[in-house]
């Protein structure tokens, strides 16, 4: 059960040096006018010197609207170039430039390409863990958090493709009743999740009820009392008379979820081989690299200005179905 003070720095930084990391980062952040946008699966010491933590939804609408003169963005690069796109002048930080992502690697742009032109009547959706190449190539972008807005907005008349997540999109048809062809990617983290390990855990705790991210596969969705994305995990949570509650989703979600609902207990579900339920590129982040990157102005997001002015439609579609607040 995770109701430990939040997932400790220790055996990172001591409590002294975070301090004076942490410090140092609130001084870094006055001197290059800079805002620090961190994700809900960062590391909490990281979580805890952002301006704003949220899901890939609430980053993008952030980064859309932010007038700092930098962006440091503490996720994974997909997210970093989404804020890069809808802020071509000025400068975004990624801190370690590694930080991919396996739905991301699952769909190269040349590949989802020779797909679309199979089918003229395509319309392609792409959730946003992509690369920037791919949003150039899609009708409209989503986040776990709009999806079903997006779909349901999609032209009638158009076949729709859905790319990179098939497990987010076989949710995403089940709850709109569209179908839809989808692209074979999926995140490596959340199918680690097995019905059987989600059955032992409610077995242990009879009353606590089960949120999982849509990114799971569907024995595991099928098993979920709330299938929704990191920022309406909190809402969710907040709102459920239950105390105790089984989290699916990367391990990072506990400390946000900790924070904002410090009566609850919330219980990583376990995996079936093994409990790796950490992002390991949301987990090359750390606060030292927070640090380096706003010291040095590197590393830097850079993109070539045709696949951002065609990214750059595909994102304001989205914001504009889904609402930009
Ligand atoms: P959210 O947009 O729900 O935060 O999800 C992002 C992600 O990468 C999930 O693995
Ligand atoms: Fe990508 Fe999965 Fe990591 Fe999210 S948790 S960034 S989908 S690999």
């Amino acid at each position: 059960m995770f109701n430990a003070p939040d997932a400790s720095p220790a055996g990172r930084v001591s409590t002294a040096s975070l301090d004076s990391l942490q410090r140092e980062i609130l001084d870094l952040k006055r001197s290059l006018n800079a805002v620090i946008l961190a994700h809900n699966y960062q590391v909490p010491e990281i979580q805890d010197v952002a301006d704003y933590v949220g899901d890939s939804l609430g980053l993008a609408r952030h980064a859309a609207r932010t007038s700092a003169d930098v962006i440091v963005f503490c996720g994974v690069h997909f997210m970093a170039e989404t804020a890069k796109i809808l802020n071509p002048g000025r400068t975004v930080l990624l801190p370690d430039k590694d930080a991919g992502c396996s739905l991301e690697e699952s769909c190269p742009g040349p590949k989802l390409k020779a797909l679309q032109d199979s089918n003229p009547k395509f319309w392609t959706i792409a959730y946003i863990n992509c690369s920037a190449e791919v949003k150039a190539l899609a009708d409209c972008i989503c986040t776990s958090g709009n999806a079903v807005k997006i779909v349901n907005a999609a032209p009638k008349d158009r076949d729709i493709l859905f790319v990179p997540d098939e497990n987010l999109g076989g949710w995403v048809m089940e709850q709109t009743g569209r179908p839809m062809t989808l692209w074979k990617g999926d995140c490596y983290v959340h199918v680690e999740w097995t019905h059987a390990a989600i059955m032992r855990i409610r077995q242990r705790h009879p009353d606590a009820p089960v949120v999982a991210h849509p990114e799971c596969p569907k024995a595991v969705r099928m098993l979920a009392d709330e299938v929704c994305s990191t920022e309406k995990m909190v809402t969710w949570c907040r709102a459920t008379a239950s105390k105790d509650i089984i989290i699916a989703t990367e391990a990072g979600m506990l400390h946000r979820l900790k924070k904002e609902c410090p009566d609850k207990n919330f219980i990583p579900a376990p995996t079936e081989r093994c409990a790796c339920n950490e992002c390991r590129f949301m987990k090359m982040n750390t606060l030292e690299k927070v640090r380096d990157c706003m010291l040095h102005r590197t590393p830097e997001i850079q993109l070539p200005e045709d696949i951002s002015r065609r990214a750059r439609v595909s994102i304001e579609r989205m914001l504009e179905i889904s609402g930009r607040d």
